[in-house]
């Protein structure tokens, strides 16, 4: 299994902030907010990890985790030239793949859950994709998932009359085929290539399955006040020994 991080964007909803640097080099406690899912790709038994992120600030992220050595990874790069949303994002990790199947990460998302039994499991599977839900208390912010036990009936993107309390995380677990989908997907309204839309491929072949996030997460990337909440929560699990 490959790893591919998805650090792109222009973040403007966090501006000032974002101003003059990419968000996720912001700082989340102690640690850039780009360390917890290189964090979590090692955590999962992921080796060879992907950033994808845009140019401006890319030369700033070689800097800061340069081979991933430090994080016992093997850390290579690949530009996104304009944010045309997370599935091109996804798309430009063909020529990384090579055939694997990958765990896709979104690089402003931060959480306990352990990986490393997902993943392998999903390394036996023989195809289709998985993702991780979380239950929150405003899902219309979110990819909201409507589900059969485990099996995905459906995912809408930021809904206003939300069918479920069930929030889409940034973890997305693929099979290879996962590239060859591409040329299926068209713009939405806000004129990106969705993961939502990537996702909901899979549902129409009845291949998506769906796991319950247990422990804490967050999206610390939608707003200065999420941003703030993950810093507080962050430095108190630390200190609880829990991240
Ligand atoms: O965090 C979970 C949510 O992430 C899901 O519930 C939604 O279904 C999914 O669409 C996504 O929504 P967001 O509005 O949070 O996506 P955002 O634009 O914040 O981008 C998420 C990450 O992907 C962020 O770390 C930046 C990166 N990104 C984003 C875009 C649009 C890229 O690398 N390239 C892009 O083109």
């Amino acid at each position: 299994m490959k790893g591919v991080i998805l650090a792109g964007g222009k973040a403007t909803r966090l501006r000032p902030l974002t101003q003059v640097t990419n968000k996720h080099l912001l700082p989340i406690y102690d640690k850039p907010l780009i360390f917890y899912p290189l964090e979590a790709m090692a955590r999962a038994g992921v080796e060879e990890v992907l950033l994808i992120t845009n140019p401006e600030y890319s030369g700033h992220f070689l800097n800061l985790i340069r081979s991933g050595r430090e994080f016992g990874l093997r850390v290579t790069y690949e530009l996104q030239e304009e944010p045309g949303g997370l599935a091109q994002a996804v798309g430009l990790a063909e020529p990384f793949a090579r055939g694997s199947k990958i765990l896709v990460l979104l690089g402003d998302n931060i959480f306990t859950h352990d990986l490393r039994p997902p993943v392998q499991r999903f390394g036996a599977q023989e195809r289709g994709a998985v993702i991780f839900a979380k239950e929150v208390a405003e899902p219309q912010h979110y990819g909201v998932v409507e589900l059969d036990g485990e099996h995905v009936l459906g995912i809408e993107e930021k809904p206003a009359a939300p069918r479920s309390n069930l929030a889409q995380t940034g973890i997305y677990l693929y099979d290879e085929r996962v590239f060859s989908f591409m040329d299926r997907l068209a713009p939405s309204a806000r004129g990106e290539l969705e993961i939502t839309d990537l996702n909901n491929l899979y549902v129409a072949e009845r291949s998506l399955r769906c796991e319950i996030l247990e422990g804490w997460w967050i999206d610390a990337g939608t707003s200065h006040d999420e941003l703030l909440e993950a810093n507080v929560r962050v430095a108190e699990l630390r200190r609880a020994g829990l991240l």
